[in-house]
């Protein structure tokens, strides 16, 4: 049976589709979320049908999950983020005891059980700090994109203490480090370091027990991997496409509820 997730994530929106069947993810897709994620929703769920060549109707339940989940009309049920990225986590890293998600505004840390479901969460959706949209705005404090953040980290000998989290503040420190003469590769490694410590002190509220996987679009940035490993002193697990677990997680929700409704489904079908 063919199921899909949906993430309406608050920079960007990811879909996949499940084929509980053969339990494998057989297309995905990721674009902007923009300013109207209920389009940006049937937009990404139209490219996974396309990817997939299958036509809507083939879909037996559509999961929506995410920051813009309330909004969205093409699915049948809405789930939480937390849910999903335990779930996900589970999906890819089966020994994942703590998942943490660094989206684009906002980072969350969860305990999980041995089969994939929450059992504490701690959330950080107050401000900007520590999430993607915070190395968006230092990067251009930088000059550079958020690739050339994590290359000029990875080749610094020595980060600089950034004493500011917020971000407005810590953006006019970047440009008095910068006009002091400080290397912008030691103020790379230095961001990442302060947005390692701020994910850590989250991660310690729920308890940090390893496996800890890391996912969300910030994952993708091995400088945070690495600063997030040296903090915490534990190796991190990051999956191949770490932006995708939520909705992935969405997914295998999608998957449970058409096990579980048959009938339901057969006569929504028809
Ligand atoms: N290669 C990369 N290196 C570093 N950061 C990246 C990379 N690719 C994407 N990102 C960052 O990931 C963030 C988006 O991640 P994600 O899709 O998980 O967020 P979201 O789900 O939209 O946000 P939220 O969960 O906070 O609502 C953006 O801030 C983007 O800059
Ligand atoms: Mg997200």
């Amino acid at each position: 049976m063919l199921v899909a997730g949906i993430d309406i994530g608050s920079l960007a929106t990811k879909a996949v589709i499940y084929d509980g069947a053969d339990g494998a993810i057989i297309s995905s897709a990721c674009i902007p979320s923009g300013a109207r994620p209920p389009q940006a929703g049937e937009r990404v769920l139209q490219q996974v049908l396309e990817a997939a060549d299958v036509d809507r109707d083939a879909i037996a339940v559509i999961v929506a999950t995410g920051y813009g989940r309330e909004a969205i009309s093409v699915a049948d049920s809405t789930v939480t983020e937390i849910t999903c990225a335990a779930r996900g986590a589970h999906f890819y890293e089966p020994e994942t005891r703590t998942v943490i998600d660094i989206g684009g505004q906002d980072s969350k840390a969860i305990r999980v059980d041995p089969r994939g479901y929450p059992l504490d969460f701690a959330l950080n959706d107050r401000c900007a700090a520590g999430t993607g949209r915070f190395l968006e705005v230092m990067a251009g404090a930088l000059e550079t994109s958020v690739d050339g953040l994590e290359r000029l980290a990875l080749e610094a000998i020595a980060p600089v203490a950034i004493g500011r989290t917020c971000t407005v503040f810590a953006e006019s420190e970047i440009v008095g480090l910068l006009a002091s003469g400080v290397d912008r590769a030691a103020i790379a490694a230095g961001l990442c370091r302060s947005v390692a410590l701020r994910t850590a002190g989250l991660a310690r509220q729920v308890g940090v027990e390893p496996r800890v996987t890391l996912i969300g679009g910030v994952a993708l940035n091995r400088a945070i991997v690495r600063a997030l490993s040296d903090v915490l002193a534990v190796e991190i697990c990051v999956p191949a496409l770490p932006q995708l677990v939520v909705a992935t997680g969405a997914a295998l929700v999608a998957s449970d509820r058409a096990d579980r409704h048959p009938s339901d489904l057969d006569r929504r079908c028809s």
